[in-house]
């Protein structure tokens, strides 16, 4: 009889069990739903996107520390479904969750040091708002970033004065490589022409970096809203053929530009914006790419100066033109991310068309076209200003996020204005998740 009793007893904790677990992973779904997708972190670097797939389906080896830390700190009852739970609290089991870390504690704390490699081109007077993009990029990352500042040779000092300048706490976050703008000897003085000066600089990163397996290009008028190991995460998502993303050019093609006055080939409906560019390098250096120069296909550091050559006649944004036309020719090989990573005028100035900025606000600001520094876009220069003014140390929410809130109130006027409330809907859970963060670890 005693022995039924305790079958019995074993059944229903088994039961339990099972239905715990089905909560915890409903609950860890929704809720990464719910923070606008991909907050995962892969096994990027280390293997193949399958791989990560599947690590990234077991609770306890995302690699989301905020997530442990939350688990911690409060008790959660866990047959309260997951939209009873408060809203800072993540639906995750952590008997599970502590007993799976201290398992694969080494998997986790690898997670936590991938590092997320970050490039950027400035030339003439754009050292404050590479300064600012990058503020950007320290405030709200939790994972450790590596800069490579490609630089004209007068700005090199202010970069290291300006970047040491900073507080210690702020440096142990990243570590910084400054290099000088340099270009194929036989053609430099056509590519440094092309467009704006240095921004074809951009092409050469995959032959410059030779080291460097991964790597997100910026340009210095973007500025982040989200952690960078976010966008970073998307690398673990290509499939076996891609080998960079890009957000497209346009959503609405009746105001499109590529698909009413390109005189060459593009990608796509509407063509591609590379202001934020996340190439996997290692793949850039050994794919073969077709073309329409030759009827064999062409690597990376042989396809640049013929397609220059065919087409300098024809192009009118210097390098995004040329990644057009390779990405024409290989559409397999590009992962297209939404607009919300790559947010410009574009997107809101006769109105909102970004849909997916819509649902879950903007990641990646992006104020092109000089919209920081004149008057015709106030909604983008007033989150410019206000990240630029922001001190280190300060409190976030205090200093940065509602002084925000005022001075995009005054924009209302403006088409962007009306939207702005994307502009902070995600910059507010940034901060948020940042402020968790430090009174925990207090
Ligand atoms: C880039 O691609 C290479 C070759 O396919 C792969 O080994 C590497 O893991 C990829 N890097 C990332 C960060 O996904
Ligand atoms: C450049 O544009 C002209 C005029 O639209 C077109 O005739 C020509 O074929 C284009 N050149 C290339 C290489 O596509
Ligand atoms: C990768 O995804 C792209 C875009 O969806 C697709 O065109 C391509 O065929 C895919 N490649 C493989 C190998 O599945």
């Amino acid at each position: 009889m005693r022995c039924y009793l305790h079958a019995f007893l074993l059944c229903v904790v088994l039961t339990l069990c099972s239905l715990l677990y089905v909560f915890s992973q409903l609950a860890s779904t929704l809720e990464d739903r719910d923070e606008g997708g991909v907050k995962e972190q892969g096994t990027a670097g280390r293997s193949g996107p399958d791989t990560g797939h599947f690590l990234r389906k077991k609770p306890g080896l995302t690699g989301r520390e905020e997530d442990l830390d939350r688990c911690k700190s409060l008790s959660v009852s866990y047959w309260n479904p997951y939209w009873r739970l408060p809203a800072d609290v993540c639906g995750v089991n952590c008997l599970l969750e502590t007993t799976l870390r201290e398992r694969s504690g080494s998997a986790i704390s690898e997670h936590r040091d991938e590092v997320s490699h970050l490039a950027m081109v400035a030339c003439g007077p754009r050292l404050e708002e590479t300064l600012t993009m990058l503020k950007s990029a320290v405030l709200f990352s939790k994972k450790p970033l590596h800069f490579y500042v490609f630089a004209e040779d007068n700005l090199h000092d202010s970069f290291r004065s300006a970047l040491n300048s900073w507080p210690r706490r702020v440096l142990n976050k990243f570590k910084f490589t400054i290099y000088p703008i340099t270009f194929p000897k036989d053609n430099a003085n056509e590519w440094k022409k092309l467009f704006k000066p240095c921004a074809s600089q951009r092409l050469f990163l995959p032959l410059i970096l030779k080291e460097v397996d991964s790597l997100l290009y910026v340009d210095t008028d973007i500025l982040f809203l989200r952690p960078v190991e976010d966008i970073w995460a998307l690398l673990s998502q290509f499939n076996s053929s891609q080998l960079a993303a890009m957000a497209p050019e346009h959503e609405e093609p009746r105001t499109g530009w590529y698909n009413r006055f390109a005189r060459h080939p593009y990608y796509g409906k509407t063509g591609i914006n590379s202001g934020v560019m996340l190439m996997n390098m290692t793949r850039l250096r050994q794919t073969f790419l077709k073309n329409d120069m030759t009827a064999f296909e062409l690597r990376w550091e042989e396809i640049l100066m013929p397609l220059l050559q065919k087409y300098k006649l024809n192009i009118t944004w210097g390098d995004q033109d040329l990644l057009n036309i390779i990405f024409h020719h290989n559409p397999e090989s590009l992962y297209v991310f939404p607009c919300q990573w790559n947010y410009r005028p574009d997107h809101c100035i006769y109105g909102s068309n970004c849909q997916e900025a819509e649902q879950e606000g903007v990641f990646i600001l992006h104020g092109n076209r000089g919209v920081y520094h004149d008057d015709k876009q106030p909604a983008f220069r007033a989150v410019y200003e206000a990240i630029q003014k922001y001190q280190f140390g300060e409190n976030m929410e205090g200093s940065l996020l509602q002084p925000l809130e005022a001075s995009l109130e005054a924009t209302r006027h403006t088409y962007c204005g009306r939207a702005s409330h994307l502009f902070t809907k995600c910059l507010k859970q940034s901060i948020m998740s940042v402020h968790r963060d430090i009174t925990q670890s207090r």
